[in-house]
């Protein structure tokens, strides 16, 4: 079921048109135009650096995240592609994601994207009602989110987009019509957020004021609910908490992070997990984007955090990002990560209490009843 070779590379593109209220990713405007051969030279920098310390690896899936990454060039996309290719082996059948928003996109920029070697898009569509991407602060509408849908699906084999619920005022009936809407324009997967109300943003403010009110935890409960019957129900099984697919259509790259395998973070504020000498290796780069470049001009990588992660780190880490998927967790892999097994106490009256469950061959994971207090059972299991 899982690939133990999966080798990941992220890139971070870390601007945007503007900053989305809501949004706390590492994602700045910049009103100059941004020098994309310099972005280029430092990502191909940072590529070689890692790749001389972690060399041997073939690359099963690159992500282009951001920010906005559609808003770089094609040429850029394909620099960046050829240096990951000259320090790394690339698998025949690999998965080259970016991530681009409803208002950058145009079929051209798209087909520039697939000659480049990209082979699957995911849009931030975030709602189809234009009162709410008007509340997220969006600047496209609903009809303009789906003509970019319908671009990416006329260019790409393989494509995703991402919806926003639990708005402030949705109800259970308005979110199954919205997402029934989606479905019949989405192909093989749906990412399908909760809203998260997260500290230092303009929501955060405004709901601290009392001026933006969410769904009380009963209502987001009845939303998640809806969430997971109207897609089951439409051939799209959540597969990780918050992702849908057909199966077999999983992202391959966001299963590298839940499946706890390596990767490589490549950019601004990225992070990687790399296994070297026997350890494994918590590495993070500087967010600030021009300090990010000055960093790798000087010393030839941005990187400000590497840490080994101890035991117990690896199998909290393994746990935490295991649980969300719906295929659960090996209890002998952890037990493996952490020197000791689970504690058979504990997971007994998770199993009693109906929040976990363990499979036919042997893995342990949480049912739909205990995702919606998910943080709650992997803090309970690590203790
Ligand atoms: C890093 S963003 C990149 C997508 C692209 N920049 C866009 O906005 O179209 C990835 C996704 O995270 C989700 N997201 C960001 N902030 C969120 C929040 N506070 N609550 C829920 N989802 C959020 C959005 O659905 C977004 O599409
Ligand atoms: S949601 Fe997307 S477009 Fe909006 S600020 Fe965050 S990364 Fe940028």
């Amino acid at each position: 079921m899982t690939d133990p070779c999966a080798f990941g590379v992220y890139i971070h593109w870390p601007f945007c048109l503007s900053k989305c209220p809501y949004c706390d990713f590492n994602s700045h405007v910049r009103h100059a135009a941004i020098d994309e051969a310099r972005f280029v030279r430092a990502f191909s920098a940072e590529i070689a650096a890692t790749a001389a310390r972690a060399g041997g690896r073939t690359v099963s899936t690159i992500f282009f995240g951001g920010g906005t990454p559609s808003l770089m060039q094609p040429a850029t996309v394909g620099a960046v592609l050829d240096a990951v290719a000259r320090h790394w082996s690339i698998a025949s059948d690999v998965e080259v994601t970016l991530e681009a928003n409803p208002t950058s996109v145009e079929a051209t920029r798209f087909r520039g994207y697939r000659a480049a070697g990209v082979n699957r898009v995911s849009l931030g569509v975030q709602a189809i009602d234009d009162a709410a991407l008007k509340e997220l602060g969006r600047l496209h509408t609903a009809r303009e989110a789906l003509d970019a849908v319908a671009v990416a699906r006329a260019s790409f084999e393989r494509y995703s987009f991402d919806l926003i619920y639990a708005r402030p005022g949705q109800t259970p009936a308005d979110w199954a019509a919205e997402l029934k809407r989606a479905i019949a324009e989405a192909g093989e997967h749906l990412s399908l957020y909760q809203l998260t109300i997260e500290q230092e943003t303009p929501f955060f403010a405004l709901h601290a004021a009392g001026k933006l009110v969410v769904p009380d935890d009963d209502t987001g409960r009845a939303l998640y609910d809806t969430t997971q019957d109207v897609c089951a129900g439409a051939g799209l099984p959540a597969y990780e908490i918050s992702n849908h697919a057909r199966p077999g259509a999983e992202c391959r790259h966001n299963l590298v992070y839940w499946r706890a395998h390596e990767y490589a973070g490549i950019g601004p504020g990225a992070h990687g997990r790399l296994d070297i000498a026997g350890e494994r290796r918590a590495t993070a780069t500087e967010k600030r984007p021009e300090a990010w470049l000055m960093r790798v001009e000087g010393s030839g990588h941005g990187v400000v955090t590497d840490e080994a992660l101890t035991p117990e780190q690896m199998a909290d880490e393994f746990l935490l990002m295991g649980l969300r998927l719906a295929e659960g967790v090996a209890p002998e892999r952890y037990a493996a990560l952490a020197g000791r097994p689970l504690n058979p106490r504990r997971v007994a009256i998770l199993r009693e209490q109906g929040a976990v469950e363990t499979t036919a061959d042997g893995r342990l994971r949480v049912t739909l009843a205990g995702f919606p207090v998910l943080d709650a059972v992997v803090a309970d299991l690590a203790a």
